[in-house]
């Protein structure tokens, strides 16, 4: 079966097609982080007009690279929800207009199930249950996942995203959006030894996470190496290796708690906080002393893309989930992860 998959919910216009007896997948992403870097951070209706001016040329070019055409394609799986309201309407619009004209059902996907289930990409078939750890730009949440569409919401953040933290972070570091990659680069020559940043709410039960207290933490430790004139490039290594290890230490501490608490032996980690080689590697240490294991996705996966929205298209195909009007465009800006229903 093919799925065609689309990715529309904020700044990236993501096309994928997966197979799944082959797990083959043809993609193509484009980025829109350099048109709305002169504007300080998104502008919905820049990115809607960027995805309607994508979408369709991209949709063609990755059905030419794969070899395939409209005919071999079953269902179109787009992204319904979370995100911008203008960019999911466009994704919404496209995908149920040619599902329409090629007579195949369109498939509305949450789209952090795609995050969840894209690790698992090429494993023929998901094992349930699993912890998973959501940690992008928008969600930091701890699930349980016992079933496809059966996730239990374990804990979240009641401030900040992980992502949003590191986005944020680096910009008062004057470094390049999206900030967790610059972070993760500046932090590899930090001195691990000049500062200890808090591990936010850590030190009492429970598995909901804080990041504004620690942003509000890096911003004082910047304010006084500026006052003290050594705000330099060793300065800006230290605190981005600072703060990296206190939120690694902090989502890796969550981890385990919540691995104990359901006695799960796997641990799924997604989003784009998810492509971080310090969380990769401590979640491999600290799951391997539960016996447990971590799963992630390639780098390029991690973050948004057309593939995971193809993939998590795919299972709820599979389970005879499909849109019941093939005309009605129902964007969920706002959809609770536990309310997603198979
Ligand atoms: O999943 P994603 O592409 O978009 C959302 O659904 O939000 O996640 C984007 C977030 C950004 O905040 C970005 O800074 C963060 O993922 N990110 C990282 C890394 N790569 C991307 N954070 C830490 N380390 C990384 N290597
Ligand atoms: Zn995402």
């Amino acid at each position: 079966m093919l799925i065609l998959g689309i990715e529309t919910s904020c700044d990236e216009t993501g096309i994928a097609i997966y197979d799944s007896d082959t797990g083959f997948i043809e993609h193509s992403l484009h980025s829109q982080i350099a048109m709305h870097k002169e504007y300080g951070g998104i502008v919905p209706e820049l990115a809607s007009r960027d995805h309607i001016k994508r979408i369709l040329p991209m949709i063609t070019d990755v059905l030419t690279k794969a070899k395939k055409t409209k005919h071999d394609i079953d269902a179109i799986a787009y992204t319904k929800g979370p995100g911008l309201m203008g960019p999911l309407l466009i994704g919404g619009c496209v995908a149920k207009s040619l599902a329409l004209g090629w007579n195949i059902p369109a498939i509305g996907v949450h789209h952090m199930e795609g995050h969840l289930l894209i690790p698992m990409l090429g494993n023929t078939e998901i094992q349930f249950p699993f912890v998973g750890l959501l940690v992008s730009g928008g969600h930091t949440m701890l699930v349980e996942a016992t079933d496809y569409g059966s996730y239990k919401v374990l804990g979240e953040s009641v401030d900040d995203a992980a992502g949003e933290a590191f986005d944020k972070v680096a910009n008062m570091l004057g470094l390049d959006y999206p900030g967790g990659p610059a972070i993760q680069k500046h932090a590899q020559s930090g001195n691990p030894k000049r500062f200890r940043f808090p591990r936010p709410m850590t030190n009492r039960p429970g598995l909901d996470f804080s990041f504004s207290g620690l942003k509000t933490h890096t911003l004082n430790a910047i304010a006084d190496c500026k006052k003290n004139a050594n705000f330099n490039d060793q300065s800006i290594a230290d605190i981005a290796y600072a703060f990296e290890i206190a939120v690694v230490d902090t989502l890796t501490i969550k981890c385990k708690r919540a691995l104990e608490a359901t006695g799960c032996s796997r641990l799924v980690i997604a989003g784009g906080v998810s492509a971080n080689t310090r969380l990769r590697e401590s979640l491999v240490q600290a799951t391997a002393k539960l016996n447990a294991k971590v799963i992630y996705a390639p780098v390029d996966l991690c973050t948004d893309n057309g593939a995971m929205i193809a993939y998590a298209g795919y299972y709820r195909l599979r389970n005879n989930i499909k849109d019941d009007s093939p005309t009605e465009i129902n964007p969920q800006p706002r959809w609770p992860m536990d309310s997603i229903s198979y």
